[in-house]
């Protein structure tokens, strides 16, 4: 081996040796330490005891379904990370499928600091129907609308709120962020708006429902003793067991049974 072969036998070996480091972190991807590693719920602050589909950051991604991650801050505040945008999360209520978020710009002030509209990853979640929108207005020339007000001169040149889902019109741009209609009913056309109370209703944030469930396979995995978590090499969701077969349908704990259309069921 001449030294050039032997420096890019160490070069490869670096490269391989900081891919190794950087899959690492994410967990082990060997079946049998799927369920040791799934075994934390996520608490933080008010909201405890949150398991799949949900897993925390810190936890191996297969832990739960991709994009559904929790972070928590200063051991109080549940964050979660929606298309570029954070919301801190106020709620999250596994019977309904359902969680109360808000936007993270929102928290710091009354009105938006980050202009973009609140926007969804629809592969993942839905509004649900207790939502209206309200739309802010950035840059506006001076309006001469009845009722209509300016709740926010922090740093943009006046900022109005509308109910409902509108375009800049006249102004430079327009950011839609869902409320809970029992909070944002006063923001019909004409009513008038003090940014005390808009602080209040834009900060009860708005609900969304995550469409994938735990689910019935879910509570049949964890009645078997088994945990759920997220198959990869499928894309679906897996039940991880203590014994093998690592990966099953469900478990052979509990009652034993072990439905034998299980092993089928994650071929296809
Ligand atoms: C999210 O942010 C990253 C980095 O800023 C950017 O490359 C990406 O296009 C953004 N994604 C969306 C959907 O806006
Ligand atoms: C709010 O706006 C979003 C798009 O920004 C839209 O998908 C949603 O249906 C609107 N909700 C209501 C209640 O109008
Ligand atoms: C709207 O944006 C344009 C271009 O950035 C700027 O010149 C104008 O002053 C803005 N209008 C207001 C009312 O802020
Ligand atoms: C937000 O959505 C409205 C209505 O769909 C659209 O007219 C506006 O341009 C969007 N604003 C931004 C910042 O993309
Ligand atoms: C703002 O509105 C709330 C609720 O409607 C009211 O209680 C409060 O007194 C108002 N504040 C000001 C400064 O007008
Ligand atoms: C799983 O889904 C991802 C993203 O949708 C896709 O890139 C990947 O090829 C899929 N893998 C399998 C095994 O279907």
């Amino acid at each position: 081996m001449n030294s050039q072969t032997l420096s890019s036998f160490f070069l490869l070996f670096n490269i391989k040796f900081l891919i190794l480091l950087q899959v690492l972190p994410s967990g082990s991807s060997n079946p049998e330490e799927f369920y040791k590693t799934c075994g934390n719920k996520f608490s933080c602050g008010s909201i405890t005891n949150i398991g799949y589909p949900f897993r925390g950051i810190y936890d191996p991604l297969y832990c739960g379904y991709p994009g559904l991650v929790l972070n928590c801050r200063q051991d109080e505040i549940t964050t979660i990370q929606i298309i570029n945008t954070t919301y801190r999360v106020l709620g999250i209520y596994e019977t309904t499928q359902t969680m109360r978020i808000v936007r993270e710009d929102v928290m710091r002030a009354t009105c938006p600091q980050d202009i973009v509209n609140t926007t969804l990853d629809y592969s993942l979640f839905d509004y649900s129907a207790t939502n209206t929108n309200l739309t802010f207005l950035y840059g506006c020339p001076t309006l001469n609308i009845p009722g209509l007000s300016l709740v926010c001169n922090n740093g943009y040149n006046g900022v109005y709120v509308l109910s409902g889902t509108q375009g800049p019109g006249k102004c430079n741009a327009s950011v839609v962020v869902p409320v809970l209609v029992s909070t944002g009913n006063g923001y019909g056309a004409g009513g008038s708006v003090n940014s005390t109370a808009l602080d209040q209703v834009l900060q009860q944030g708005f609900e969304i429902r995550w469409k994938m469930d735990g689910g019935k396979g879910c509570s049949d995995c964890i009645e078997s003793m088994g945990r759920c978590g997220f198959n990869f090499a499928t894309n679906r969701t897996a039940c991880f067991c203590p014994d093998q077969p690592y990966i099953s349908a469900t478990c052979s704990g509990a009652n034993g049974a072990r439905s034998p259309s299980g092993a089928l069921f994650f071929l296809f």
